[in-house]
């Protein structure tokens, strides 16, 4: 970072942003990409870029993070409602359930999607892996309906890493695609957006419109480049982790949680069906022996990453024994 060749992103003459730009295009299969601050941003930008309007909805599951986390963005900045299809408890929605959501609302005619909106992993579902043979279903079934696909790949590197299908085979099977260098992968800061060339070239407009044109972005750029040439062999690691975890968890609390759902690096433990105690009070005691964990979903969520050691998954294993006896 402290070397990096930098320029002005606002022009377009980074050469650090510029690489690593064209290495998330090779990377994913896409014409282009756009280096941008979050990934909130990035669904912000893909979403804006296939919404023809207010009035016009977006398709999505309701605990997707474009759809809960982000969705006063999506409203406020582009005018964007959501119709949800509720996906099963690994936060999958099928093919079926799309072609029932897209059919026309005739004598009425006022719910009109634009796009479909796709999750992999499911952060809320807890790091969960949607099958490319979904994927392909779903575009066909969109196609059909004259709808785009977009899909929030904030950790579709975790997605790869634990099903083996190749980051550009889900990538073929949407019209654009986000995904963040920072989480798994490792850098600090930034996420891609991926899609055709003209798409991208309209992005640049938006990611301008949104505040997030940034100058010498070099610097952040070249971690970016480091994680996405190291980061994903290395994710494989974490899924190890994340299962070791849990299945202590699981021996320490039973009924907490069950290892055989820990499909990545997250591990979900449900603490009020187990333990009588809410989440974010387990949250707090772990955290007093030094292990951050957050709530979501209602549950206590743990993630492994590139911080993360096997001296801390034991560290954590000790807290939640602490815990859990008293
Ligand atoms: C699935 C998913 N999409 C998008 C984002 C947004 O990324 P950021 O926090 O960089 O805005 C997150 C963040 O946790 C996420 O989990």
């Amino acid at each position: 970072m402290a070397e990096a060749e930098v320029g002005d992103d606002w022009f377009g003459d980074d050469p650090t942003v510029n690489r690593l730009q064209e290495r998330a295009a090779e990377v994913t299969g896409k014409e282009a990409g756009l280096f941008v601050p979050s990934g909130t941003m990035a669904n912000q930008i893909a979403l804006r870029l296939q919404f023809s309007g207010p009035g016009h909805l977006v398709l999505a599951e309701p605990l997707s993070h474009v759809a809960s986390t982000e969705v006063m963005s999506s409203a406020a900045l582009s005018g964007i409602a959501f119709k949800t299809v509720h996906g099963d408890r690994r936060g999958r929605i099928t093919a079926d359930q799309v072609r029932a959501a897209l059919e026309p609302d005739e004598p009425y005619d006022v719910e009109i999607a634009d796009l479909v909106c796709l999750e992999n992993t499911s952060g809320h579902a807890g790091g969960t892996v949607m099958d490319v043979e979904d994927f392909r279903a779903i575009r066909k079934v969109a196609e059909e309906a004259g709808v785009a696909v977009h899909l929030d790949g904030a950790r579709i590197f975790n997605a790869s890493a634990a099903s083996g299908v190749d980051v550009a085979e889900y990538a073929a099977e949407v019209h654009t695609l986000m995904f963040c260098v920072s989480k798994g992968l490792g850098a600090p800061i930034g996420s891609l957006v991926c899609g055709s060339a003209d798409q991208m070239r309209e992005g640049r407009r938006i990611k301008i419109l949104f505040g997030g044109a940034w100058r010498q972005a070099g610097v952040v750029a070249a971690a970016g480049l480091v994680a996405l040439e190291e980061g994903p062999q290395r994710l494989a690691e974490d899924h190890e982790r994340a299962r070791r975890l849990a299945d202590a968890v699981a021996e320490i609390v039973p009924g907490s949680l069950d290892p055989a759902d820990v499909e990545t690096n997250m591990v979900f433990a449900d603490t009020e069906a187990s333990m009588g105690m809410t989440p974010l009070e387990v949250a707090n005691r772990l955290e007093d022996h030094g292990v951050g964990a957050s709530v979501v979903s209602s549950k206590v969520r743990m993630v492994t990453h590139v911080d993360i050691a096997d001296e801390d998954v034991d560290t954590a294993i000790a807290a939640w024994r602490a815990v859990s006896a008293g």
